[in-house]
C-alpha cells in the first residue's frame, strides 16, 4: 500500500518534472546594449546586484539561446549578447510590473534578442540580427502562446555620423514594417524607447525626434531621457532599468488593451 503510494508519488513527480515550460504571452526584446542590459556594469564587471523587481518568478520565462524555455533570470541577455558583459536590463522589471498590474495576465515569455553596439543598418532585413530575431520569434511560438509586442531600444550607434542620423527614420520604419510582415503580424504592437544617451548631442536629438514623432500605427514610445546612467554616460543604471521596465509595462497595458475573447 505504502509502496503503491510511493510509486504514484514518484510518477506524478517525474511527470511534473518533464512538463515543458511554456508561456501564454510572448514579448520580443531587441535593440542594442540598453535593451540587453548594462545595469550594474562598470569597467567590464557586473556587480551582480539583482533588485527585487528583477528576481526570478515561475510566471516569467525566457527563451534560451538554444530556443528552449527556462525560468528567466538576470542577466537576461547573457547567452545572447554573449561577447559583452551583461547586467540588469528592462525585461524582468517589465514582466514583474505587468503581473503586478494584472495578476491574471498569464505566464510571460521573454525572447532576448538585443546585441550591444548595433546600428540600425545591422538590423535591416537580410542581416544576421534580423534573421535571428525572426528565427527566435518563430521558435518562441512552438509551444503555444502569442506574441504580444516587440520592445525595442536602439539608436545610440546611429548618433555618431550625420548621414546615419538623417537616415534613421527611413531605416527604422523599414525595419518595423519588415519585421511585422515577416512575423505575419501586420499590427504587431511595438514599444520603442527614446534615447537617454548618445555619442553626439546634436545627432542624438535627430534620432530622438524620430522616436518621439512616433507616426506608425500600434507604435508607442517611452522616453528614457533623464533616467540615471552608469559612469560611462551611455548605459542606464540598474534603478533606471527598473524604472524603464515599469514605463514599458504601463505603455503596453494602457495602449494595447486585451482583445475581446
Ligand atoms: C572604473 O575604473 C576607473 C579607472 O580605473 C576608476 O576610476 C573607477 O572608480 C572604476 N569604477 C568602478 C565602479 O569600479
Ligand atoms: C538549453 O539551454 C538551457 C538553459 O541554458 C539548458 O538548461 C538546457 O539544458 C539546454 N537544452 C539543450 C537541449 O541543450
Ligand atoms: C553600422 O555598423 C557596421 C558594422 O559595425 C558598419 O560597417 C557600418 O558602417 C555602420 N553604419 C552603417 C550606416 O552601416
Amino acid at each position: 500500500m505504502s509502496l503503491n503510494f510511493f510509486l504514484a508519488f514518484l510518477l506524478a513527480f517525474s511527470f511534473v518534472q518533464s512538463q515543458e515550460l511554456s508561456p501564454t504571452k510572448i514579448f520580443l526584446l531587441a535593440g542594442q546594449s540598453n535593451m540587453a542590459g548594462r545595469g550594474g556594469v562598470n569597467n567590464d564587471t557586473w556587480n551582480m546586484l539583482i533588485p527585487p523587481e528583477s528576481t526570478p518568478s515561475p510566471f516569467i520565462l525566457q527563451l534560451s539561446r538554444n530556443k528552449t524555455w527556462v525560468v528567466a533570470h538576470e542577466p537576461l541577455h547573457k547567452d545572447i549578447d554573449s561577447t559583452k558583459v551583461c547586467g540588469v536590463g528592462p525585461g524582468m522589471p517589465f514582466a514583474h510590473e505587468i503581473l503586478a498590474e494584472d495578476p491574471n495576465f498569464g505566464v510571460i515569455g521573454l525572447v532576448p534578442c538585443a546585441i550591444g553596439g548595433t546600428n540600425i543598418t545591422q538590423w535591416a532585413k537580410g542581416s544576421n540580427n534580423y534573421r535571428h530575431l525572426v528565427e527566435r520569434a518563430d521558435a518562441s511560438l512552438r509551444s503555444g502562446g502569442k506574441i504580444e509586442a516587440l520592445l525595442w531600444y536602439q539608436g545610440e550607434s546611429d548618433t555618431q555620423d550625420q548621414t546615419d542620423a538623417n537616415m534613421y527614420k527611413e531605416r527604422l520604419y523599414n525595419f518595423f514594417t519588415n519585421i511585422r510582415s515577416d512575423l505575419n503580424c501586420p499590427n504587431l504592437p511595438i514599444i520603442q524607447v527614446a534615447l537617454a544617451s548618445g555619442y553626439n548631442p546634436t545627432l542624438e536629438e535627430i534620432v530622438r525626434a524620430v522616436q518621439l514623432e512616433n507616426d506608425l500605427p500600434n507604435l508607442q514610445t517611452v522616453d528614457a531621457k533623464g533616467l540615471p546612467l552608469e559612469g560611462d554616460r551611455l548605459h542606464l543604471s540598474t534603478p533606471a532599468q527598473v524604472q524603464l521596465g515599469k514605463m514599458l509595462a504601463d505603455a503596453f497595458l494602457n495602449n494595447f488593451p486585451k482583445p475581446i475573447q
